[in-house]
């Protein structure tokens, strides 16, 4: 692999260098600058400077717009042709021929377990789906109408005080047992904060059901001595819970990446991510997605709607994506899942709304011309709300599902040699040195 170096030659005629030559018009001097899966170093740059003292030149990418943070093998996405795979698998197969802890295993060991190996997987997690029962008294601290996603958020962070041996990061049994732990409780923490919410005792773990049918289970189980929710149903949340499970270096899982950097342990890293995903841009637009249908409130309404997004007032709740500028194949999944779901339950009456919405929307210019095409979060919140999650739990299910993701990420990132502490520079624009007046002098 070629270092930087300064150079003025330019490559030799016929020979393909893997270099990058940039000249800087301010000093006229060039500088040769290794390209490895293409991309250069930014610290390469800070070699380039036109007075020895000078600190160097960066990059300056808000919002990592064209930043490349690590090196994955996890998800891979192509934005213009829609593509999602995960481990190199389609996103479409895993969620027609997967379950969701087959996935989850697929994410965190990079390989789809034999049948024996998704038996003592699953085994490992459903003997690690209770909380301790202080954990009850903690959520039972909250106001009771606390969001659910803020006490899902608290509550996780809470585990770590649970789990001090966490800690030890570099010990692969005890980042495996975090696994374990966090795949297993995310349902129970989530179910208790919608108990909680509701005035309604909490509901145990049912290892005897699936890992979706088992959250139904503790969300919605009253008096009746089983609780067996319908199979469509079940399927159709764990197929939501697939298309959720990892969606490479978004906003959370970058968080969950940054924090882990700093060797906080796991449980504290993914509050950090499960916060980031609590936003209305990223996991809590499908709340959102509702809340505007709702406001909508018929189909009349919608050309002054579409008026006022494209006045620049307010924003479609579940289009556009940075990186899907074509289509994001998880909606397409979900909007076939929206049968299945509206056979069992009756059709929701949103869904002609949100379906002509999508119509103006996709044959209008302003959504053509900035690529604006419904996201995954259009029509998750319409299933949800037919298997009668409240709207303020939807935040909650995304992140069930992402756990496994989070957790994915970090471990590559704790066996990754070239990651360090996240750290990244400014350019800094304030003042230059000024003295400081006392208090009786300022005006
Ligand atoms: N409605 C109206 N205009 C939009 C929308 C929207 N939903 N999204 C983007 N635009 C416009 C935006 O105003 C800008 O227009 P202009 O060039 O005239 O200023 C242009 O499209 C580019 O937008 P951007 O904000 O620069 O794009 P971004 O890549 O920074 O944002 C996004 C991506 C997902 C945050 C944004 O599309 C958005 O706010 N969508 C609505 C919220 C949403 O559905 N989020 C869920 C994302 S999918 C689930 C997940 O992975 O979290």
């Amino acid at each position: 692999m070629p270092q930087p170096s300064e150079t003025a030659k330019g490559p030799a005629q016929g020979q393909k260098l893997e270099t990058l030559t940039v000249t800087d018009n301010r000093t006229g001097k060039q500088y040769e600058l290794p390209i490895e899966n293409d991309t250069i170093k930014a610290i390469d740059l800070r070699q380039i400077k036109v007075h020895p003292e000078d600190f160097g030149m960066m990059t300056y990418d808000p919002a990592f717009m064209n930043t490349a943070a690590c090196k994955s093998k996890i998800t891979f996405i192509d934005g213009d042709k829609g593509i999602l795979r995960y481990r190199g698998y389609p996103i479409e197969q895993l969620a027609e021929k997967c379950t969701y802890l087959e996935v989850a295993y697929l994410l965190i060991h990079g390989e789809l377990p034999t049948k024996a190996q998704v038996e003592e997987w699953t085994n490992n997690i459903t003997t690690h789906t209770f909380v301790h029962e202080s954990m009850k008294k903690f959520m039972d601290g909250f106001h009771y109408d606390a969001h659910p996603m803020g006490m899902f958020v608290s509550s996780v962070a809470a585990l770590s005080t649970f789990y001090p041996s966490a800690k030890k990061i570099d010990d692969p049994n005890e980042r495996m047992l975090t696994v374990y732990r966090l795949i297993g409780k995310v349902p129970t923490l989530a179910a208790f904060a919608y108990r909680h919410s509701m005035g309604m005792p909490y509901i145990h773990p049912d290892n005897e059901l699936s890992y979706a049918a088992n959250f139904l289970n503790m969300m919605f189980r009253i008096a009746e001595p089983k609780y067996t929710p319908h199979p469509v149903l079940a399927h159709a949340l764990d197929v939501l819970f697939i298309l959720h499970a990892d969606h490479e270096q978004n906003c959370s899982a970058s968080a969950m990446r940054n924090v882990g950097s700093s060797r906080v342990d796991p449980y504290s890293a993914m509050a950090a991510a499960a916060a980031a995903l609590y936003g209305p841009l990223h996991g809590g637009a499908n709340e959102e997605v509702l809340r505007m249908l709702d406001e909508i409130g018929s189909k009349d309404k919608i050309s002054g709607f579409i008026k006022d997004v494209k006045d620049g007032k307010r924003r479609l709740m579940g289009f556009g994506h940075r990186v899907y500028k074509n289509f994001d194949p998880r909606a397409s999944i979900i909007k076939k899942l929206a049968d299945q779901v509206f056979e069992v339950t009756g059709r929701n009456p949103k869904l002609d709304i949100a379906l002509e919405l999508e119509r103006i929307a996709l044959g209008d210019d302003y959504f053509i011309k900035r690529k604006l095409y419904p996201n995954v979060d259009f029509y998750s919140g319409l299933i949800y709300q037919a298997l009668h999650f409240p709207v303020d739990m939807f935040p909650v299910l995304f992140a069930i599902g992402r756990t496994s993701g989070w957790l994915a990420q970090w471990q590559e990132l704790l066996q990754d040699p070239e990651q360090k502490i996240a750290r990244p520079r400014q350019v800094y624009l304030g003042n230059d040195k000024r003295d400081v007046e006392m208090l009786s002098q300022r005006k």
